[in-house]
């Protein structure tokens, strides 16, 4: 078979094609328990850390997009799998303590999130805001 530029790129565009229908989990489920707190600091959460560990996920155009769709909705998963502050109480952390370490581990040195989130831009969390929200925790959570 003699498989010319334009055959490859016309398969491809089915395959695509194909490859928007297969079903996605693209769900938020109901938030049960959501972790409380003040104002400023649940807002800098949402804005870095809910989209993949929350019930509350803004989905992105691109998360409707395969095969960026199937990275987001996996990473989303996963994310929740791990950490889910939506269901804070509910959840299975065995030590409150030790994931707030971990939190404060994530958000310091900020790489976990970027290296998954770099199709959101916007979400990161200014050095001022993530000062705030490390002092809190440490404050208030430990
Ligand atoms: C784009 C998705 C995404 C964003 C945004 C994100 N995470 Fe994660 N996070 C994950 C995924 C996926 C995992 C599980 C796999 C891993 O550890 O890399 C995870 C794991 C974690 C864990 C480990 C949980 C455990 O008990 O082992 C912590 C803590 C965490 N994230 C904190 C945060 C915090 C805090 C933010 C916000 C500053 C944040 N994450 C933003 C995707 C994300």
């Amino acid at each position: 078979m003699n498989l010319s530029f334009k055959s490859i790129a016309s398969w491809s565009i089915v395959v695509l094609i194909i490859m928007q229908f297969v079903p996605l989990k693209r769900i938020n489920p109901p938030v049960v328990s959501d972790i409380q707190l003040p104002g400023s600091i649940k807002n800098s959460l949402k804005k870095a850390c809910y989209d993949c560990h929350s019930n509350e996920t803004q989905w992105d155009n691109i998360a409707y997009i395969a095969p960026a769709s199937w990275f987001a909705s996996n990473i989303v998963a996963s994310g929740r799998n791990a950490l889910n502050f939506s269901v804070w109480n509910n959840q299975k952390i065995a030590n409150k303590r030790q994931e707030t370490t971990k939190i404060q581990k994530v958000i310091s040195q900020g790489a976990h999130q970027q290296l998954y989130y770099l199709w959101k831009p916007g979400s990161h969390l200014t050095a001022k805001e993530a000062k705030a929200l490390l002092q809190w925790l440490n404050l208030n959570m430990k």
